[in-house]
């Protein structure tokens, strides 16, 4: 939800807040705009509509200077107009705002601030920010954004920088990211750190409710009441280069095809060799703890969500601790039963989820543990968990997550094998056989990847199709609720993922030639069941997919394309499942001639509720 950059130099800043904000354009696409401090005045630049529009008017004016403020926007106040654009100015245009997230009591500060005189050029909530700047400036920019940060409700990451105080940037956060890059001769903010990674590695991780200063030279931090804070330097082992497209025509192919390397990494160090046991050095809960715990509730939004609904399967299954799953903005409201025996799994890919930190910090107050599973070092959710598992799939760039998924599983996998050891719950023979078959799962990834004419040939065939039902069974449930949610993203076409066994308590009823059904249907449990499913499609002419394991010669007969995946225990055939699933989706979208790493309406990091 939006993304802001900074840059105070010695370089011309202009070309580095644009490269700043290519790669935070995941966070919102509607508008961008920059502000840059040249000979003593801010110059503004902002454009509706993607980056490229903002590039294509800063080819007439390219701006000298060497501070200077960026910004993309994703929508909340005020429709995507040059209007709505930031930066953001107070009355004189002498001071300049970026904002990330949602400023909560904005209408009652508007309108003490036009009592006071003030006048507004925008429907945004941000640019209260500007006037209440104003409104405390006395030469002193700090102090003036102190104040005005005490007086805001809401959610915010905001950048200022004034003509009257030209040789700094000053920025705050609440509930909204912002990390501060270190250089030599020149300090970076922005909203991801991938936005300054070709300029450093080394970077401050800003805390709520601190005031940053950038200097060129210095940068320091503040509580809001003035005292100095003191942070600790983080060196990132992210490359630039990891959050280019490198040769794949969108992010999200590139991102399916990091997939392998993304497991084998997420594995490393945890499962070394499947004939020893899973280590988890992030776990910080005694053996005795885990022992004591009678719950697990599981928190989420989104595909996270889909790979909190696989932990369950795993975790109950080898386990044997009940879970709970809650989608992360349905927890928050619904005083849920936890207490200090519940052991909380949070998983967000950004750790920046407004309503995952709001049902990890509800199930902190109750008491639970909290073990986050992340995929960015120094997010909220990261530094809020008392363990943090991260995944280390690289930077996800493309909106429509792919290998923080399969991440996540194999995190959740590793976690639930952890838990059987820790408790006892599962013998040897069953947990090593577990985790021979996982440590082969990065291969079969490959394996998938490597030859997928089928998957290519349904794409075509059923690319103009209007509607689209994905279903599954036990673990695979989710499965088909996570290929419906990759269809519905990048392919906008309406689809629906179901329990097969509830197909005929209603879904049934959408079967028609424009209809076409995906059913995951790996040998286990319940695959007689999905066989039948299948069959009630046919019976009424619908189109089946079905994702299928290779050597499975009954399948053919049952459904119209069968797309095979290597074979694997069923708890963990999710991650296989998956890959066909991206694809088909990935390939859909191609074929419709959508943008796919920029889907309409959606940004990568939910930041506001
Ligand atoms: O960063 P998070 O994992 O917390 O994000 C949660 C969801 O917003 C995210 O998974 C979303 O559903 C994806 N765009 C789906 O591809």
């Amino acid at each position: 939800m939006c993304g802001i950059v900074g840059y105070i130099g010695t370089k011309s800043a202009c070309p580095i807040l644009v490269e700043g904000l290519k790669r935070l354009e995941y966070r919102g696409y509607d508008s961008a705009g920059v502000a840059i401090l040249n000979g003593g005045r801010i110059e503004i630049h902002k454009a509706a509509g993607k980056l490229r529009a903002l590039e294509a008017l800063l080819e007439s004016c390219a701006p000298e200077g060497l501070i200077g403020l960026g910004h993309t926007r994703w929508a909340t106040h005020g429709r995507p107009s040059d209007e709505n654009a930031h930066p953001h100015s107070d009355c004189s245009g002498r001071i300049t705002v970026v904002h990330n997230g949602i400023i909560e009591n904005y209408l009652a500060l508007k309108e003490q601030l036009i009592a006071a005189g003030h006048e507004f050029s925008s429907e945004t909530d941000t640019e209260v920010i500007a006037h209440l700047v104003e409104q405390s400036c006395n030469g002193d920019l700090v102090s003036a954004v102190r104040q005005a940060v005490a007086q805001l409700e809401g959610s915010f990451a905001i950048a200022v920088i004034a003509q009257d105080d030209p040789a700094r940037i000053v920025a705050a956060r609440r509930h909204s990211p912002l990390v501060v890059g270190v250089g030599v001769g020149e300090n970076f903010l922005a909203s991801d750190v991938p936005a300054f990674l070709p300029y450093t590695k080394n970077v401050y991780f800003v805390d709520d409710d601190t005031i940053a200063v950038l200097e060129r030279d210095h940068v320091s931090f503040s509580s809001l009441d003035g005292q100095p804070v003191e942070r600790e330097i983080y060196e990132v082992t992210w490359d630039a280069a990891m959050a280019e497209r490198g040769g794949y025509e969108h992010f999200m192919l590139k991102e399916i095809n990091e997939q392998p390397q993304a497991l084998r990494e997420t594995m490393r160090e945890r499962l070394s060799s499947y004939s020893a046991g899973i280590e988890l050095p992030g776990l910080n809960l005694s053996i005795e703890y885990l022992r004591r715990i009678d719950k697990i509730t599981m928190v989420a939004c989104g595909t996270a969500f889909h790979a909190a609904m696989v932990g369950k399967y795993a975790i109950e299954a080898l386990v044997r601790v009940p879970v709970e799953l809650d989608v992360a903005s349905e927890l928050r409201y619904r005083d849920p039963i936890i207490d200090d025996r519940t052991l909380a799994i949070v998983i967000s890919q950004s750790g920046e989820t407004a309503d995952t930190l709001a049902g990890l910090r509800e199930a902190r107050g109750k008491g639970a543990s909290i073990v986050a599973i992340t995929n960015v070092v120094g997010s909220s959710v990261a530094r809020e968990s008392e363990s943090v598992l991260y995944t280390f799939a690289g930077p996800e760039i493309a909106v429509a997550s792919t290998k923080a998924y399969t991440t996540q599983l194999m995190v959740i996998e590793l976690m639930a094998l952890y838990l059987a050891q820790a408790r006892g719950a599962l013998d040897e023979t069953r947990a090593r056989e577990l985790r021979e078959l996982l440590w082969n799962i990065p291969q079969q990834v490959e394996v998938i990847l490597g030859d997928h004419p089928e998957a290519l040939r349904c794409a075509e065939k059923y690319c103009n199709h209007n509607g689209f039902l994905y279903m599954g069974r036990g673990p695979n449930l989710a499965s088909a609720l996570e290929g419906a949610l990759k269809i519905k993203e990048i392919a906008y076409i309406h689809a629906e993922g179901y329990a097969a066994g509830e197909m005929k308590h209603g879904p049934i009823a959408m079967i028609d030639p424009g209809v076409a059904t995906v059913a995951v249907a790996v040998e286990g449990r319940t695959y007689d069941k999905v066989l039948s499913n299948i069959l009630e499609v046919k019976a009424r002419q619908g189109d089946v997919i079905a994702i299928a394991y290779e050597h499975d010669d009954q399948i053919g007969k049952y459904a119209d394309h069968v797309i095979r995946v290597p074979r694997t225990n069923e708890l963990l055939s999710p991650i296989l499942a998956a890959i066909p699933l991206q694809l088909l989706a990935y390939h859909v979208a191609k074929n419709r001639g959508h943008e796919i790493d920029q889907p309409r309406n959606l940004a990568k990091s939910v930041t506001v509720e």
